[in-house]
């Protein structure tokens, strides 16, 4: 039986195109494509008043957002700790402390109440997550960000299209960060971008991604390098290349068909499994929501043994997180309480989820978990 995989990539004909035509510009490095990726990120984000940066991945963007937000030595940023690591060890490149909150039952998302109380005079930012696509309290986070004048860089890596009141995240608000790593709905094998509003913060990050150099970005757009030049910041050498923005260009021509596609598979997931006891599904219909991961809960203990289960059945699941205040290296940072986090990692656990999913994986996955005795 053909094992099915947590994640597949959708890449066809369409993508081997674009990058054979990409190879034969000439100009395989960062360039018109780029540009052209970046344009089409703006374009299907709805952007009227901000700008995107892409990058080499997200971690990259999350790193250079928090350096261009003023975040430096001293600083402390607050993030859930039921998160990918990406975000804390971003912070740590800042040189700014991770500071961890605990996150709320009902979209696994930052909990502000708890998170309010972790605000000291060194705190200067907040990443939230919205954890699987799904919103979080965005407006819990902009009131606290207020309040406490702190830059929100939104962490919406798994949701490339998701909107909350119409409006898709990153088309508003202070800073949102996404990756296109070789998981996400839209792939560019790996890469990332900032998005964020103001011209200053827009040229600080073109520098901030291509090593502090001050004018190289608008030479390199026409496939060509700028030979005189300044060094007028930090910088690094986090920018995409021609190459696997024409990937991402290949993947972003198709993201709506991409998007239905998993709505689809996660509803029929949701109506399978709603009247199933034991299990907590997504309080979602989905409908505004770009699901980059199908994840549910598994009450009672019985995780493990879905998991072995679901195994015997040729069907591979994940986990999504441990969280990262259990990790060695980040074990001491300062944190709230974490009883929700706690409980919400023994339980989480990721089905298979694919881009234009085959039937038949859709009907073994449903009938692995259905088939679960309890
Ligand atoms: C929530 C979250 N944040 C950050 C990242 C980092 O993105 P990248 O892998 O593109 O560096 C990921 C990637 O998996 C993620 O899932």
């Amino acid at each position: 039986m053909e094992r099915i995989p947590v994640f597949a990539p959708c890449t066809g004909i369409d993508t081997l195109k674009h990058l054979t035509d990409a190879l034969d510009v000439g100009w395989i490095g960062m360039g018109a494509t780029t540009k052209e990726f970046e344009d089409r990120i703006s374009a299907f984000l709805g952007l009227t008043d901000r700008q995107v940066i892409a990058t080499n991945t997200g971690t990259s963007a999350l790193h250079i957002a928090l350096v261009a937000a003023g975040i430096k030595p001293g600083d402390e940023v607050i993030t859930p700790s039921f998160n990918y690591v990406a975000d804390h060890q971003a912070i740590r490149m800042a040189g700014a402390e991770v500071v961890m909150c605990d996150i709320r039952d009902d979209n696994l998302g930052i909990d502000c109440a708890k998170a309010e109380p972790l605000v000291t005079n060194k705190t200067k930012a907040i990443i939230p997550l919205h954890f699987a696509g799904l919103p979080c309290d965005q407006a819990g986070v902009f009131s606290l960000a207020k309040k406490h004048k702190l830059r929100v860089i939104e962490d919406s890596m798994h949701g490339f299209g998701t909107a909350i009141d119409g409006r898709k995240l990153g088309s508003y608000g202070d800073i949102t960060c996404f990756s296109f790593d070789p998981v996400k709905i839209v792939t560019s094998i790996d890469g990332g971008c900032v998005i964020v509003a103001s011209d200053q913060e827009f040229s600080n990050l073109q520098r901030l991604r291509l090593l502090g150099v001050d004018k190289d970005t608008t030479e390199r757009y026409k496939n060509r390098r700028a030979w005189d030049y300044d060094v007028v910041s930090e910088g690094f050498r986090y920018h995409l290349t021609n190459i696997m923005a024409s990937v991402g260009v290949s993947q972003i021509k198709r993201v709506e068909e991409f998007i239905a596609s998993r709505q689809r598979v996660c509803r029929a997931y949701n109506d399978a499994f709603c009247k199933k006891p034991g299990l907590k599904i997504p309080q979602t219909d989905f409908s505004d929501v770009s699901p980059f991961i199908y994840s549910l809960r598994v009450l009672d203990g019985r995780r493990e043994a879905l998991i072995a289960h679901l195994q015997n059945l040729a069907v591979d699941v994940g986990i999504h997180f441990i969280p990262v205040h259990k990790h060695t290296y980040f074990a001491q940072c300062r944190r709230s309480d974490m009883t929700v986090t706690d409980k919400v990692a023994a339980e989480v656990l990721t089905l298979p989820l694919h881009s234009n999913m085959k039937p038949e994986f859709v009907e073994r996955v449903i009938a692995g978990v259905t088939s679960f005795p309890g």
